[in-house]
C-alpha cells in the first residue's frame, strides 16, 4: 500500500487542484491532502475547516482519496501518514523554481521521502487560487475554475464584485 500526500494551502481548492489529485489517485493506493492550517507568509481567506469542506465535497467520488489539517513540516505530514511519496503540481517555470528549491529541502530532511510532480493539464495550467480570489473580488464568474461549492461562496463574500473586503457574514 503505497501512501502519497499532496500537499498545500488550499485557499481555496481550485479545479487545477482536483486535476492533480484525480492523476494522483489513479498512481499511488492512497492520498491524503494536506491543508496547512497556517501557511507560511499568507493569511487564508478561507478557515482550515472551510478549506477542507471545499475539497472533500469536490473529491466525494474519490474513495481511495482523504483530507486532512497539518500544522508541522511537510515532511512531518508524510510520516505521520506513512506515506513514500509528496505529490506537487507544476504549472509554469517560475512553480519550477520554488518547487525544486522545497524538494531540496525535503530531501535534505527526508532522504526516504520522494516528491512526484504532476505536470497541469492543458485546460487548467492557467488556474490559480490567488487568480480565482481576485477574479471574484472584482466579480468575475469563476464558475469554471472552481468546483460549485467555492464559486457559490465566493459570490455570497463578494455580491457585487467590490473590488475588496469580503462581505465576511453574507448569507
Ligand atoms: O503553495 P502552497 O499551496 O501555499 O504550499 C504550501 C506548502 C506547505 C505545500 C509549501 O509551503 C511547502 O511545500 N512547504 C515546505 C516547507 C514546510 O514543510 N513548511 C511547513 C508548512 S508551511
Amino acid at each position: 500500500m503505497i501512501t502519497a500526500i499532496y500537499p498545500g494551502s488550499f485557499d481555496p481548492v481550485t479545479f487545477g487542484h482536483v486535476d492533480v489529485i484525480q492523476r494522483a489517485a489513479r498512481i499511488f493506493d492512497r492520498v491524503v491532502v494536506g491543508v496547512v492550517r497556517e501557511p507560511h507568509h499568507k493569511t487564508p481567506m478561507f478557515t482550515a475547516d472551510e478549506r477542507v469542506a471545499f475539497i472533500r465535497e469536490a473529491i466525494s467520488d474519490l474513495d481511495n482519496v482523504e483530507v486532512d489539517v497539518f500544522a508541522e513540516l511537510v515532511v512531518e505530514f508524510a510520516r505521520r501518514w506513512d506515506a513514500r511519496a509528496i505529490v506537487k503540481g507544476l504549472r509554469v517555470t517560475s512553480d519550477f523554481e520554488w518547487e525544486f528549491q522545497m524538494n531540496q529541502l525535503n530531501r535534505h530532511l527526508a532522504p526516504d521521502i520522494e516528491t512526484v510532480f504532476v505536470m497541469a493539464s492543458p485546460q487548467v495550467s492557467f488556474v490559480s487560487s490567488s487568480g480565482v480570489k481576485e477574479i471574484a473580488a472584482f466579480g468575475g464568474n469563476v464558475e469554471e475554475l472552481v468546483p460549485h461549492a467555492v464559486a457559490r461562496r465566493l459570490k455570497e463574500m463578494f455580491p457585487n464584485g467590490r473590488g475588496g473586503a469580503p462581505v465576511s457574514d453574507a448569507e
